[in-house]
């Protein structure tokens, strides 16, 4: 029973990242989607927003999601948790993720597993699809149609 723990902003969750998703759920038995309560920038959707619209895309066993705080290494030890997961868009995610992995598993000993995203989803990023939405450009086709009617409701300002 292998578990991963797959945590990000989400702010807002995209087609790239429930392409990563549902990838892992091919190669672990069971994944906790983790979202950090406060991301470097101030969010669109509070954590409950981004929790919620993933319980929404991914509605049943055997994955879970978790709000979380802190140091990420210690929930995913509480979690019992086997690797992390991240998904991997251009080079520079590379460096970035490369330097979260060394750190993780020189605090921990876990592994990351790091997934290229489909070929399709490479441009996507939730700070891309905000700017867009913002200056009401068509994001209909990178996120989640939940995504999409919650985006709806939020002011462009
Ligand atoms: O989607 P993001 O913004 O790239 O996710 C970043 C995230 C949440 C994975 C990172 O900020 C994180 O790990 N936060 C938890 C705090 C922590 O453990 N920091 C040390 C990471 S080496």
């Amino acid at each position: 029973m292998k578990t991963a723990f797959c945590p990000g902003s989400f702010d807002p969750p995209t087609n790239g990242h429930v392409d990563v998703l549902r990838r892992a759920l091919d190669l672990f038995d069971r994944l906790v989607i983790g979202v950090v309560a406060n991301p470097s920038k101030a969010p669109l959707f509070s954590l409950e927003e981004r929790t919620a619209l993933f319980q929404e895309i991914f509605p049943a066993s055997p994955v879970e999601v978790i709000g979380f705080d802190g140091l990420l290494v210690e929930v995913a030890r509480n979690l019992g948790a086997d690797v992390l997961v991240k998904g991997l868009r251009e080079g520079v995610d590379f460096e970035y993720e490369m330097a979260m992995a060394h750190m993780n598993r020189h605090l921990s000993g876990i592994e990351t597993v790091l997934l290229p995203t489909s070929a399709e989803h490479r441009f996507i990023s939730s700070s891309l699809v905000k700017e867009v939405w913002r200056l009401g450009g068509d994001v209909s086709r990178l996120v989640p149609s939940v995504v999409f009617n919650a985006l709806k409701e939020k002011a462009r300002a």
